[in-house]
């Protein structure tokens, strides 16, 4: 087979543990030679003379330019009218659907054992809006919108997933006892997706989100794909997370239309143990790994996630977070050790 074509890819190493955390994936990408060549951007925010957040012109054009991008932890500014980052980054490159895959890792016990389920989250909307008012002194009303468009985007994504991934099925999760229209619409429209004759082969239902959050905890094995409006997603993934070992582990994907996407490690900045050598760069690795198949990358992200696999697995370098002893190095060269 022709050696894949090599990309450029937004490397956006972020603040704290975010600059050793994306040393490790870039050394752990070369040793594995992965087609990649990365074009590192600082994300120091700008401030609008209207007041809203803005990433610098030179990351928009980086993206812009090369369709992908890698992103660790970003810090926002608190107290000074900054907007997340993170928000600004989904909204400015339309990144409309948000991708979590959560697998139970051998090697790493928890409470629950094979879990392999997807969350995948409206990422522009909903209770994301941005629009807050003050009705009246004591009152404010924080608008929690819900577009047909988005919600069809979405739920094409989700479905679309699932058949290319060979998942068999999909649940939307929603509220719409209670929020009946605007909740009510996002089911309506996974349903007519859910209708179309392409997704025959794929088990659909609907489940209220209280009551996904208790089955989740009493059987994650019942879960497949996922799909839900945005405050759902942000939740409902935290707690994902949790069963199969925490923000630490679990990678995820800003999707966009064509092409563009921004994979991203969830987790914080970490700043106690910032330049310590004790982060554990597994949650953006293995958003690193779902970038590479992303771009049709696959026999190397399944090299590299074998890899990450077998360090958990084999239990000698494990980081701190994971109960073990080894620095970020140590880990990061195990990974290597077993790519050469
Ligand atoms: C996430 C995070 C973000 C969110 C924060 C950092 C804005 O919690 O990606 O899940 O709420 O979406
Ligand atoms: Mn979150």
């Amino acid at each position: 087979m022709a050696a894949a074509a090599r990309r450029t890819v937004t490397l956006i190493p972020g603040d704290g543990i975010g600059r050793e955390i994306s040393g490790a994936v870039q050394k752990i990408f070369s040793a594995a030679n992965a087609p990649v060549e990365w074009d590192v951007q600082d994300v120091t925010p700008v401030q609008l003379p209207d007041g809203r957040t803005a990433i610098p012109q030179s990351v928009v054009d980086s993206v812009n330019k090369n369709r992908i991008g890698l992103k660790g932890p970003l810090m926002t500014p608190i107290g000074k009218g900054f907007v997340s980052l993170n928000l600004t980054l989904r909204r400015t490159f339309d990144l409309y659907a948000n991708v979590r895959p959560c697998r139970s890792l051998e090697g790493y016990k928890t409470p629950f054992d094979n879990v392999n389920l997807v969350t995948i989250r409206e990422n522009t909307e909903g209770e994301y809006s941005g629009i807050e008012h003050e009705v009246t002194k004591g009152v404010f009303q924080s608008v929690k919108l819900i577009t047909k468009k988005a919600s069809m985007r979405v739920a094409e994504f989700a479905f679309d997933y699932a058949r290319s991934n060979g998942r068999r099925g999909v649940t939307a999760v929603h509220k719409s006892t209670i929020m009946r229209r605007s909740d009510g619409l996002f089911l309506q429209c996974c349903r007519e997706v859910a209708e179309r004759p392409e997704n025959s082969g794929i088990d659909y239902r609907e489940m209220n989100i209280d009551t996904t959050c208790l089955r989740m905890i009493m059987e994650p094995k019942e879960f497949d794909v996922m799909v839900m409006p945005n405050l759902y997603g942000d939740i409902l993934s935290d707690l994902c997370a949790g069963l199969v070992g925490g923000l630490g582990l679990t990678p995820s994907g800003n999707i966009g239309a064509n092409g563009v996407a921004v994979f991203e490690a969830v987790h914080g900045t970490a700043p106690d143990i910032a330049g310590k050598d004790l982060a554990n760069p597994t949650a953006l690795l293995l958003s690193g790994v779902m970038m590479l198949k992303h771009m049709e990358m696959v026999d190397v992200a399944q090299k590299i996630e074998s890899a990450v696999y077998e360090v958990i697995r084999d239990g000698q370098h494990l980081t701190r977070d994971l109960g073990g002893q080894a620095r970020c190095s140590d880990y990061t060269a195990a990974v290597c050790e077993r790519l050469r």
